[in-house]
């Protein structure tokens, strides 16, 4: 468990180093289990009727999102709010990007209002990364391009942990449009770090070229989910697909030959899907609406994962810092 004392907390904490969540790589196995461990505990803030927990008062989130979405930014304003934090939404459409701004005056603006997390959700891979060193703020990737989308595979890792209580040693189908997917990228390589085993099943053309160098098993044989704890489905990522590029022959034919349906999902597994699902296409409603489906535990962990993350960015040192422990604010969560 992570060091969480269940005591009033007394004001803002000071201000830790400035630290990003830019790719899982950023990551080690420990620090996962740090940031699982404290959304664990955070959870229960969520079954009582004060949701609101004054650990990050007096701190600023920002988001700033240049892609649509609905969980991520919905899950990252609630996350700061819960935790007291000030935050606000900033969508490209809308704001000045329409008129022609660039990413890098935009992140310059937002900058001098010194917030202390900017969370960017950006089309283009690196994004992040310019944001990181344009400003002052702790910087977290909420995607970018087909590269990460480091909080979607730690909600994910939650979510199975809290289904199996292990993450060691389990086996995971991934299922479906991994070319395209920051989703699938970050999740397998959290899946390595935390010691589960990973099978990738899809069709060669949505499968990338030597992608079993980042130590996964690939499959082009749907009929492999059936060794897996967790089947993985993905959206069929339309919006990236070069136009006129023929991925697969067509939709209906997708949905027949790698759909999850109920015939293919065997009792004891699980099966999640990171949202918005393309119902009829990767995922059959039958198996979208049964007991097997986590889709909207994910969404729950989704919630908790983001406050454990933001919690841990302002308030844990990484381990060279050696009074981190002891300036984190204390979590009240009793
Ligand atoms: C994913 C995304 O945007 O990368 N969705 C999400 O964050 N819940 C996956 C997707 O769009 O397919």
């Amino acid at each position: 468990m992570p060091d969480i004392r269940l005591a009033e907390a007394t004001g803002a904490p000071p201000r830790s180093p400035r630290r990003h969540l830019l790719s899982i790589s950023d990551l080690t196995r420990g620090d996962i289990e740090r940031i699982l461990d404290t959304a664990r505990a955070l959870a229960s803030s969520l079954d009582r009727d004060v949701k609101k927990l004054p650990t990050l008062r007096g701190r600023t989130v920002i988001n700033l999102f240049y892609e649509s979405s609905t969980r991520t930014l919905s899950s990252f304003e609630l996350a700061a709010k819960r935790l007291s934090a000030d935050t606000m939404s900033l969508r490209s459409s809308g704001s000045s990007v329409d008129k022609g701004e660039s990413l890098k005056d935009t992140a310059l603006t937002l900058a001098a209002y010194d917030p202390d997390v900017i969370v960017i959700r950006h089309p283009s891979i690196g994004a992040p990364q310019l944001v990181a060193r344009l400003t002052g703020a702790h910087v977290v990737n909420a995607g970018d391009g087909k590269h990460q989308h480091p909080t979607q595979a730690l909600l994910d890792l939650f979510t199975m942990r809290e289904a199996f209580d292990r993450l060691d040693g389990l086996h995971v189908a991934i299922v479906g449009d991994v070319l395209h997917s920051r989703v699938a990228r970050s999740l397998l390589e959290a899946l390595a770090l935390v010691g589960a085993r990973t099978t990738l099943v899809g069709p060669p053309t949505l499968m990338p070229r030597e992608i079993e160098a980042l130590g996964c098993a690939v499959s082009f044989d749907i009929d492999a989910i059936r060794d897996a704890d967790v089947v993985y489905a993905l959206r069929m990522q339309s919006e990236r697909m070069e136009a006129g590029a023929a991925f697969v022959p067509s939709l209906r034919e997708y949905a027949s030959r790698w759909g999850i349906t109920p015939e293919r999902v065997r009792p004891g597994q699980i099966v999640m899907h990171p949202g918005p699902m393309n119902r009829g296409v990767e995922i059959d409603p039958r198996v979208a609406d049964s007991d097997a489906a986590r889709i909207t535990t994910q969404v729950r962990s989704g919630l908790v994962v983001r406050m454990a993350v933001l919690y841990d960015l302002l308030t844990t040192g990484p381990a060279a810092v050696p009074t981190a422990i002891e300036t984190r604010p204390p979590l009240e969560v009793a």
